[in-house]
């Protein structure tokens, strides 16, 4: 199935007016007209894909230590929304089930980022996707796989092998090009920060569409447009729609 690429996509949800990572995020996103969503994804100590970002769960939980080292009834007991702001006070840490129920609710795609704990690279993509796909319905339009992980992309190839991939990086190496070949990578999906108009044009020059992350001002968003990038990663779809459209009375 193609990819319909939108301009904005909500970051971790809507990362600036909700917490991060939640299926209140999610939903933030999606009222503020984002059409996908990205999201991080990894698995608890007992193997239940869940949606965070940190590798550890004091950032962004009322919890302590490793996500690697805790099962998933003890880390559903933890508060994932007073960190950010008390009205999300009670907000648990959603399993990835339920982000996919939640976007096909909300009527928005996912991009699911598979961000593993270390050492647990290719066990978290194989298991993620083999649950996303037995869940995802036929008739909706594929999520995108994206991750900084070249062990976790190699092995969504292998278990989600019709779904697109994006090469997600951050230090550009220099073989960059041949591992998207490998991967047979549908999207570039790079460092907003780093790019130049030749940067861009040398990814763009593989055919593929680049995404570029985390991008809240306007004119960095209008830049990016510019130069030829197909979606922007956004912590505020409201903030970036009304810093390029306007907003209005
Ligand atoms: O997928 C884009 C972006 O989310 C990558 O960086 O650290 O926010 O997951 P990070
Ligand atoms: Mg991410």
């Amino acid at each position: 199935m193609s990819l319909s690429i939108p301009r904005l996509i909500g970051h971790r949800g809507a990362a600036r007016h909700a917490p991060e990572n939640t299926l209140s995020g999610m939903r933030v996103g999606a009222l503020q007209g984002a059409l996908w969503v990205e999201v991080d994804v990894k698995i608890t100590r007992d193997g239940v894909p869940i949606l965070m970002h940190d590798d550890d769960l004091d950032r962004t939980t009322t919890g302590h230590g490793p996500v690697a080292a805790m099962d998933f009834a003890d880390i559903r007991r933890l508060d994932a929304g007073s960190w950010f702001a008390a009205e999300f006070r009670g907000e648990p840490v959603p399993t990835l089930a339920e982000a996919i129920q939640a976007a096909q609710l909300l009527d928005i795609n996912l991009n699911l980022e598979i961000k593993p704990c270390p050492g647990r690279e290719e066990q978290t993509a194989g298991i993620a996707l083999s649950m996303a796909l037995n869940l995802w319905p036929t008739d909706r339009p594929p999520p995108l796989i994206s991750s900084f992980s070249i062990e976790a992309l190699s092995m969504a190839k292998v278990v989600a092998p019709q779904w697109p991939r994006g090469f997600l990086m951050d230090e550009e190496p220099a073989d960059w090009a041949d591992i998207a070949d490998r991967l047979q990578a549908a999207t570039i999906n790079i460092d907003a920060k780093k790019q130049t108009a030749e940067s861009i044009q040398a990814f763009r020059a593989t055919g593929r569409p680049i995404l570029a992350y985390t991008v809240n001002d306007a004119d960095q968003a209008r830049q990016l447009f510019q130069w030829g990038v197909a979606g922007l990663f956004t912590d505020t779809p409201k903030g970036l729609y009304e810093g390029l459209i306007g907003k209005g009375s």
